[in-house]
């Protein structure tokens, strides 16, 4: 039962969380009793119960208190709380039943219909043998020597977990189940990475939190909670927007990416963060609490390069976005999904004509634009962002690729078994893809040519020439502009009062500032 000695203590991560079953009561408390007066002890010691097998000592409930004839003294805080049970005991008042949406005690965890429900095998386990056969030796690199779970949904038949450890395809390794104050549900399963770093757990009824362990012996590294996907997918389209690095300012390709998208019907936006400066976060979170987007930061124990993240990013937004859509964009902040159709004037349009379950993705060919220059740090003025906006500045593109060019995807998650950056790589159901038609729609990729570009992606860009200017739809540039502007000056636009309104401000709260530039600037 104490996992404590089972564990291999040595390894960093902290298990501590893990190994109480229940928070212990202050004994120190009980030995204050004790000194005061023996009838407490005698009444305390008693009052024991009983929690997963082990025993643990709780201070007891005022009606019990009551009973042991004594006399109180009122020094301690401890003792002169139990004077004010006695008293309200004397004057009995009518208890009003208690709200049964909460625990009942401290211990207790909620009763939640949804997850009483117990499963013993993974679906498609011999489908995800033959695949790993098929795929193997695909990838096996970086050097992380723990799974570390990343997230955690639930599914009607199961938990799919997602690893940031990407070394470990095939390994046998456990899953660890966890009730709602963290103690273990002593039922593990043993099962495999799968695709990459993927594992499928079965359901353990009352599971909130989940970890995954090489061992059964081994050091457990933080439970991390499970994510309902239980319901009627909320989303129709939505869009993955591979990891943010690098020293590029973002802001301005963070907006101009949610609100074209949006324009395309996309109704919310899985985002992965490694990392931007301040003044970008300030807009990401501005779209979290707005709704529109979900920030997903990157990070585990072991080491990597920004751009090493990419395939369990991959690999996490696919499995996120089950049953959460259904068609997801797995691109890129350079990316835009692009019609040029008069039958279909936005992807939505182009997705309603798709209403047939065999086919699974949708395959974008890509043309590419030269980018010569960063996006700006900072917002200035309209003038500034107006001329900023990478549609107004970048416009000479190449000619359409090919199918194997670095392609980007829309797929039905929950068809495609195994994904990779540019397409799904093996399929559960529905195994048609369409390749868009280049009078359909494409992929328009921003490209630095000065900056931050694989040696060899430069050549492979020039090799679609010829370049020719070409802007994008004319009211989709103008309503893109209005809502650019809008949401930036929203963000970034403080309302600013006047200097002698903020030192008025100050002077209430009992400080007072001058009047000086320095006030100015003060937010
Ligand atoms: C809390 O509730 C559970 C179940 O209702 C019960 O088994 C347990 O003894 C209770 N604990 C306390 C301290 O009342
Ligand atoms: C756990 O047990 C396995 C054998 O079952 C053993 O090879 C391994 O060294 C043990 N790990 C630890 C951390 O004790
Ligand atoms: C994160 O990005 C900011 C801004 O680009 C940069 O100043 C900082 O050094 C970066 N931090 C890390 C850990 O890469
Ligand atoms: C707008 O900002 C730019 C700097 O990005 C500056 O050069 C220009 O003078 C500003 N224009 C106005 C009207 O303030
Ligand atoms: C577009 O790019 C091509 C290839 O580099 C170049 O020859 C051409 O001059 C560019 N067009 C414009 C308008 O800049």
């Amino acid at each position: 039962m104490e996992r404590e000695a089972l564990l291999h203590t040595s390894s960093s991560p902290k298990n501590s969380e893990l190994s109480s079953p229940t928070k212990r009561p202050s004994k120190s408390l009980l030995i204050i009793f004790a000194l005061t007066n023996v009838a407490f002890l005698i009444c305390f010691s008693k009052i024991k119960f009983s929690t997963g097998g082990t025993e643990v000592t709780k201070i007891a409930r005022p009606e019990v208190i009551v009973k042991v004839p004594t006399e109180i003294s009122t020094t301690s805080t401890a003792l002169s709380s139990t004077s004010q049970f006695i008293s309200s005991t004397n004057a009995p008042a009518p208890r009003s039943p208690e709200n049964k949406i909460f625990p009942q005690n401290s211990t207790d965890c909620p009763y939640e219909q949804w997850n009483q429900v117990r499963t013993d095998f993974i679906p498609n386990m011999n489908f995800h043998k033959k695949l790993s056969k098929k795929w193997k030796s695909d990838f096996k690199y970086l050097y992380h020597t723990l799974p570390s779970a990343g997230a955690a949904f639930v599914h009607e038949d199961q938990i799919v977990v997602t690893l940031t450890a990407e070394n470990q395809v095939d390994d046998t390794v456990y899953c660890r189940y966890y009730d709602c104050r963290r103690r273990e549900i002593m039922d593990p399963f043993k099962s495999t990475i799968f695709p990459r770093c993927t594992v499928f757990c079965p359901r353990r009824p009352g599971t909130k939190f989940i970890t995954i362990s090489k061992d059964l012996n081994e050091t457990l590294e933080y439970s991390i909670p499970i994510v309902p996907r239980l319901e009627k997918p909320p989303h129709y389209f939505t869009v993955c927007m591979a990891t943010l690095y690098g020293d590029e300012p973002k802001f301005l390709q963070i907006v101009d990416f949610i609100e074209y998208h949006k324009l395309q019907g996309a109704t919310f936006f899985h985002i992965y963060l490694r990392n931007v400066s301040d003044y970008d976060r300030v807009l990401l979170d501005n779209y979290v609490k707005t709704g529109d987007i979900e920030l997903i930061t990157l990070q585990d124990h072991f080491w990597r390069a920004d751009y090493m993240w990419h395939h369990g990013q991959i690999n996490d937004c696919h499995h996120r976005s089950k049953h959460f859509s259904k068609w997801t964009a797995l691109i890129d902040i350079d990316e835009r999904l692009e019609m040029k159709s008069d039958k279909f004037k936005t992807v939505v349009d182009y997705l309603d004509s798709i209403q047939d379950d065999s086919i699974s993705s949708l395959r974008f060919r890509v043309k590419w634009v030269m980018k010569h220059n960063y996006t700006p740090a900072r917002y200035e003025n309209e003038t500034q962002l107006q001329s900023e906006m990478i549609f107004h500045k970048y416009q000479n593109t190449s000619q359409l690729g090919r199918e194997r060019d670095q392609p980007k995807c829309i797929i039905r998650p929950e068809n495609v078994a195994m994904m990779s950056i540019h397409g799904p790589k093996d399929m559960y159901k529905g195994k048609k893809k369409i390749v868009v038609p280049e009078d359909t729609g494409f992929i328009r990729h921003y490209r630095n040519v000065e900056n931050k570009i694989f040696a060899h992606g430069y050549k492979k860009m020039m090799s679609h020439a010829p370049f020719n200017i070409s802007p994008i739809d004319h009211d989709i540039d103008k309503d893109l502009s209005k809502k650019i502007m809008d949401r930036v000056k929203w963000t970034y636009e403080i309302v600013q009062p006047t200097c002698e309104q903020k030192a008025k401000m100050y002077r209430v709260e009992s400080t007072s500032p001058p009047c000086n530039n320095e006030t100015k600037n003060l937010n």
